[in-house]
């Protein structure tokens, strides 16, 4: 067979061939699999070792299999069939076949391993057994069955032994595990290395993205105490949308409609909330407003935002190389974008000097443009973008730079994972003016809880807050969403138990 090794079992192994990586990633790029099968046997084997073919995109069937605990007897008999087939295959042979050809190679050679050592198990567990090989050698490992899921919106790989999903907004233990640390180490150099990066003691921090565009985050020992510690945000194939928000609970139809009226009028807008809030994904829904004649131009550090305009042009920050050299910023890349005639600039995420060429940006004639910022309010992102200005080293008076704020940006929408799991948009929320050293804002929507159901969810409401003329009036006029606006803020208004409308409560 093709991928089998030709040459006498004894014979020295042939050594890799060419890498099909960049030559400086490969010698650390050591491959799962053999790594794999060292560390588990008792002499690890004094081969070189060779190149594994490149994991083949994440699309294998689940099995179910890997999300339940298994037995220890499980793992001495995978590592046993595991390290046959490493001594059998010629992997270098392997990496020239497609994925789906060297799969159904590894297959044929583990079942005729499994016959020969005799191995006592049901038809089922064979199948288990060899998807599980498969993975070990060709993808990610004990990873694939949860990277083939699209319910998961994260992976959390806290060592060799414990991993965390989450699932419609809740944390999640699972029964997946890694033969031991080095196998998880390995999985993650496989990762990173795809994008020309490297993770080790001496480098171990790394962002990386997964062929399918999910973005990862590796931290490895000595900062990670207790073994590498993996983070994947998996990338949803089907983009939520607007609509997919009001379906969920996320924000009514109405306050869905003043967001695309804000996105299509060209508001400047910020969007905050905290981590995995659901920032990025709002900011994908509000881009969906905007014109497909408008030139875009996205920041991001790591490429999330999938628009769907024509004219769009996508950039990506740069960390530093292994010498610390050819750093990318988001500040240098908001700062070219200036030069390349946008209409519209995105950032992906505010959390540096930046803020202040967006500002800037967004103060020239670039109205319309967006960015995501971590904050628990809408009050606290504006304190925010203050600090990032101050500790960019302008020294600029605080009333300076707040007044730049209230010239800049017009809505800030706040986004919030509530304590049942829960996405809410929680505040659509205007920047007004000064008032002497002060900014003032006025919520025009805001999401109030009410209660807790039996089974714990969160019960609230979303209601306007009774303003008929935003500060955007004008704009909704010129753009003729008036009417549109106007009804939609009405109808979100929620009244007392005598027919007057809530009082307001500004953030
Ligand atoms: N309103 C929502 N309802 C249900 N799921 C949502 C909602 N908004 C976002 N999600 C899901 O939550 C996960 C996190 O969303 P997202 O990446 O937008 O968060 P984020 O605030 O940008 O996170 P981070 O701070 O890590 O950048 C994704 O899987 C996304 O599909
Ligand atoms: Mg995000």
């Amino acid at each position: 067979m093709f991928g089998r090794r030709t040459s006498d079992p004894s014979a020295p192994k042939p050594k890799p061939s060419a890498p099909a990586q960049p030559a400086a990633e490969a010698p650390e790029a050591a491959p799962a699999a053999p790594a794999a099968a060292a560390s588990a046997s008792a002499a690890p084997a004094p081969k070189a070792p060779p190149e594994p073919p490149p994991p083949p995109p994440p699309s294998q069937p689940p099995s179910s299999g890997n999300a339940r605990q298994r037995s220890e007897e499980y793992y001495d008999v995978k590592t046993s069939v595991f390290n046959a087939l490493i001594d059998t295959i010629d992997l270098t042979q392997l990496a020239k076949l497609d994925a789906a050809a060297a799969r159904d190679e590894i297959r044929d050679i583990v079942s005729e391993i499994i016959q020969i050592k005799n191995v006592v198990m049901s038809i089922a567990e064979q199948e288990e057994l060899l998807e599980d090989i498969c993975n070990d050698v060709l993808g990610y490992g004990p990873l694939e069955p949860l990277l083939a899921r699209d319910d998961i919106a994260d992976i959390m790989v806290n060592g060799a032994d414990t991993t965390y999903i989450e699932v419609a907004g809740k944390m999640q233990t699972t029964g997946v595990r890694f033969s031991d640390n080095q196998q998880l180490m390995n999985i993650c150099q496989r990762i990173v290395s795809q994008v020309g990066r490297r993770v080790d003691e001496s480098s171990p921090i790394c962002d990386a993205r997964l062929p399918d565009g999910s973005r990862v985050n590796v931290i490895a020992p000595p900062l990670a105490i207790d073994g590498p510690a993996l983070t994947i945000r998996k990338f949803k194939k089907d983009r939520l949308t607007l609509d997919q928000l009001v379906k969920f609970g996320s924000i009514t139809a109405q306050a869905e409609d003043i967001l695309q009226i804000i996105g299509r009028v060209r508001c400047n807008v910020l969007i905050s909330g905290g981590t995995g809030s659901g920032k990025t994904t709002l900011l994908n829904c509000l881009t969906g407003c905007v014109d497909h004649e408008e030139r875009i131009i996205t920041c991001e550090d790591s490429a999330e935002l999938q628009l769907q305009q024509p004219h769009v042009v996508r950039l990506e920050t740069r960390p530093p190389n292994l010498e610390g050299e050819g750093e990318i910023t988001m500040r240098d890349l908001v700062k070219n974008c200036l030069r390349m005639r946008p209409e519209r600039i995105i950032v992906g995420e505010v959390r540096g000097p930046e803020a202040f060429d967006l500002l800037q940006a967004m103060n020239t004639g670039h109205d319309g443009s967006m960015g995501t910022l971590h904050a628990n309010t809408p009050r606290e992102a504006l304190s925010r973008l203050e600090s990032m200005i101050m500790m960019g080293g302008y020294s600029l008076p605080i009333k300076t730079i707040r007044e730049m704020i209230c010239g800049s940006i017009d809505i800030i929408v706040q986004a919030s994972r509530l304590r049942d799991g829960s996405r809410k948009i929680t505040h659509i929320t205007e920047v007004l003016g000064m008032e002497e050293d002060t900014v003032t804002l006025q919520n025009l929507v805001v999401f109030e809880i009410t209660g807790d159901d039996d089974s714990g969810r969160v019960l609230g409401r979303h209601r306007s807050t009774g303003i008929a003329r935003p500060r955007f009036w004008d704009r909704a006029l010129y753009y003729n969403e008036e009417g549109r606006l106007a009804e939609a803020l009405s109808a979100s208004e929620v009244l007392d138990e005598h027919g007057n409308p809530l009082g307001e409560s500004n953030g």
